[in-house]
């Protein structure tokens, strides 16, 4: 079986709203390309706008980057699921390690989140990936494996092959140093052979799992073409258009 190619691109709190509406123009100008599906992750007040802008691409969609895993209420300052969907965004983002490190989300909540988006027939981007330290002492397959085990393993295969897996070494982030095309392929092939193990096999092979960490034009196509990275997530690259388009040219077509 063919996965599915995706880049998505995460804007995280960056361009006012018309800067995104430009951004998100000149990307639809370009893309999609036919195998691959782009994903453009906005903040969330340009969510329906950009939305507006993309919809009749069939191969770009938009992803909130964040939402909060109850249905409504009491909760200043969040955004809820209902009111993602109604916007027409498909994708949500969850666990990003900003997320994670300045917002205190941990493993327990984010499977509370994944449901929540899964129960409302949306896709969860779900991240993903340890700090340098950590790779350092040779732990980084065991800490990424209790994050899906505590956030996701408990999900129905039926329900987890509907999930994006989007691996993300902290150390990469943002920092220009990107993981070597061997290094996201050590991973993406371990965290695979974890899915296969907990589901099965034809579970794992249907799953797209996407490196991030300081993608770029210059290393797209080298990660990319490793046999177990089906596309990527992307920072700072996906601001520019120009760097965001030939990112996701770094898929051979
Ligand atoms: P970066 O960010 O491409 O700027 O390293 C990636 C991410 O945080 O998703």
């Amino acid at each position: 079986m063919k996965r599915k190619q995706i880049v998505a691109g995460n804007w995280k709190m960056n361009l006012n709203f018309k800067e995104g509406i430009k951004l998100a123009s000149d990307v639809a100008k370009k893309l999609p390309l036919s195998d691959v599906l782009v994903v453009l992750g906005t903040p969330a007040i340009h969510l329906q706008a950009v939305n507006e802008v993309v919809k009749n691409f069939s191969g770009i969609k938009v992803a909130a980057q964040n939402c909060h895993q109850s249905e409504k209420g009491a909760y200043t300052g969040e955004l809820s699921l209902d009111m993602i969907e109604s916007v027409g965004a498909e994708y949500v983002i969850l666990g990003h390690s900003e997320r994670r490190e300045y917002f205190k989300e941990d493993n327990a909540v984010l499977a509370k989140k994944v449901d929540a988006v899964l129960a409302k027939g949306l896709t969860p981007i779900f991240c993903c990936g340890e700090a340098l330290p950590i790779r350092k002492k040779k732990k980084h397959v065991a800490h990424v494996k209790k994050q899906l085990q505590d956030s996701l393993f408990h999900l129905k295969p039926a329900q987890f092959s509907k999930i994006v897996i989007a691996y993300e070494p902290i150390w990469a982030i943002g920092t220009g140093v990107t993981a070597t095309p061997e290094q996201a392929q050590e991973m993406h092939k371990a965290i695979r052979k974890m899915i296969a193990t907990k589901y099965s096999s034809k579970v794992a092979e249907g799953i797209s799992i996407l490196y991030g960490g300081s993608v770029k034009p210059a290393n797209a196509k080298s990660l990319f073409g490793q046999a177990d990275v089906d596309g990527g997530l992307v920072g700072g690259a996906s601001l520019k258009a120009a760097d965001f388009i030939q990112v996701v040219q770094g898929f051979d077509q």
